[in-house]
């Protein structure tokens, strides 16, 4: 099984790919590709732009897709929304396929400090992503991540959350 995980992010201290992280301790059996967003570093995109021609960046992240089996996906939430970085590797990946997903199996997660735990950029990608090629078999917010969520040792300190991103985590395997 190929694995793709990437987070949401550029941070270089990503919180949403410490919980990708942690959801990939579930996974050592399989063939993982753990992507990070500023290899993607791409200028930002306009119709003027595109009319150049697409950054390579671009295809290299929808290969990536391609080769995949399934998606492990954090995304960060910047003003109650997706992060530049995020969005504009989605936007120029949208212009060459738009079915940027590609129909591969995709767990959808989000963290942030909040109570909220990235819920709205969480909202918006489970409502649009499937327009976009994603299937969607399994969702996930960790509210709290500083409190939740133990970066040293990559594991989640609250017992019920815990569970149920465990019980997730096994649903998704399944359905693969
Ligand atoms: C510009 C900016 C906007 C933010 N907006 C939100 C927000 O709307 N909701 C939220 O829960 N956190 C927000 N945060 C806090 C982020 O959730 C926090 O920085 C988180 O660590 C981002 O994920 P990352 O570490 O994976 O990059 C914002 C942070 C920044 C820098």
């Amino acid at each position: 099984m190929k694995l793709l995980a990437f987070a949401g992010s550029s941070s270089s201290t990503s919180r949403n790919r410490e919980l990708v992280k942690y959801v990939l301790k579930a996974f050592t059996e399989d063939d993982v590709n753990l992507l990070d967003l500023n290899d993607f570093d791409m200028p930002v995109f306009s119709v003027d732009r595109e009319k150049n021609g697409f950054p390579q960046e671009a295809h290299q992240f929808l290969k990536a897709i391609e080769e995949c089996d399934a998606i492990i996906c954090s995304l960060a939430e910047h003003n109650r929304s997706y992060t530049a970085a995020f969005k504009n590797v989605f936007d120029w990946a949208s212009r060459i396929n738009v079915k940027v997903w590609q129909n591969k199996p995709m767990f959808l997660l989000s963290t942030s400090p909040g109570a909220y735990g990235g819920g709205n950029v969480m909202a918006t990608a489970h409502k649009f992503f499937p327009q976009f090629g994603a299937d969607i078999r399994e969702t996930f917010s960790l509210p709290n991540f500083n409190d939740t969520f133990d970066v040293e040792n990559t594991a989640i300190t609250d017992a019920a959350l815990k569970a149920a991103l465990d019980e997730k985590t096994a649903d998704f395997k399944q359905s693969l």
